[in-house]
């Protein structure tokens, strides 16, 4: 299929993960990439692979460096059609605190009763709210509008933004994330309806668990019980939560407007 043929995409954290799927799929079905990424050697590694593609370093926190960045793609490549928000990142110094306590009481559940405080939220600094929030919230706040400026003089574009199942659940020990994510579908569902009279279509995609470098590093036992928790038996793959981004990207989802899909395993189903 070239749904997508000549069409310029920006694809933000396009250097790893879930991001360099949806720049290897939007450029199989011909778009022109924009790898967007912190680490421009990792946007670069992704952008060499692809055929007409340009990687570009950004922060997605700084409403100037989007800003630039999308100048810049759209001076290298053309005008942008598709914008992905997908720039995520973790709280290191949260995650090493939490995770042995989470392995603890998982343990404790199995033998009948929780007793072990994960003081989470307690012991969760103003600065790991920041960098989270700023990330994922910010950082899709200020891609959007970059985006939306852009394609509202033509009339046509669409933007998906990458939520996640603790934006609609909660995650246990993950309130800055849970938080982030929960804004970013909020935001999706205004923006969407906002902008969709200027010919712009506004989306989330909330996965679940998904195999990237993020959860191959997480011990045996997390990733066990992340497997276990969901009906289909697995993790899913970077490549699906590409396949449904480029679903919502398409005419195909014409009628998709601030919609959440939550690609999970059935680990929610009442999405
Ligand atoms: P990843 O850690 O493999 O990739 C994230 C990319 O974002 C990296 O290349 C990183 O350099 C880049 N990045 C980080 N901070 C940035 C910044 N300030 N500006 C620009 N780029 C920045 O992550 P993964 O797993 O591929 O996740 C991608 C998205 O999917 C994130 O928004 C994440 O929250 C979401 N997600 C991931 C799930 C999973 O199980 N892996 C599940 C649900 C949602």
């Amino acid at each position: 299929m070239n749904r997508f043929e000549g069409k310029v995409a920006a694809v933000t954290g396009g250097g790893s993960g879930i991001g360099a799927a949806i720049c290897r799929r939007l450029a199989d079905e011909g778009a022109l990439v924009a790898v967007l990424d912190l680490s421009v050697e990792r946007a670069q590694g992704i952008a060499d692979e692809l055929p007409r593609a340009a990687a570009i370093g950004v922060d997605v926190s700084d409403s100037g460096s989007v800003e630039d960045a999308l100048t810049r793609v759209e001076a290298e490549l053309g005008p942008l059609a598709i914008m992905v928000n997908n720039a995520g990142a973790l709280a290191m110094s949260h995650v090493a605190r939490v995770n042995p306590l989470i392995e603890q009481q998982r343990a404790e559940q199995a033998v009948g009763q929780i007793t072990t405080p994960l003081e989470a939220l307690a012991r969760l600094t103003d600065d790991e709210w920041r960098l989270v929030m700023s990330v994922h919230l910010d950082g899709t706040f200020y891609g959007t509008r970059a985006a939306v400026r852009r394609m509202a003089e033509r009339r046509a574009g669409a933007i998906v933004n990458m939520a996640s199942v603790c934006g609609i659940e909660g995650c246990t020990g993950h309130p800055h994330y849970s938080a982030a994510k929960a804004g970013v579908l909020g935001f999706t569902r205004a923006t969407a309806k906002e902008v969709i009279v200027q010919g712009i279509r506004v989306n989330a995609i909330a996965p679940g668990f998904i195999d990237t470098t993020r959860t191959k590093d997480q011990v045996g036992v997390a990733r066990s019980v992340n497997v276990a928790r969901t009906p289909i038996g697995r993790l899913g793959t970077p490549e699906e939560i590409a396949a449904t981004v480029a679903f919502l990207v398409s005419d195909d989802a014409a009628f998709f407007v601030g919609a959440t899909i939550s690609p999970n395993g059935g680990l929610l189903t009442a999405v």
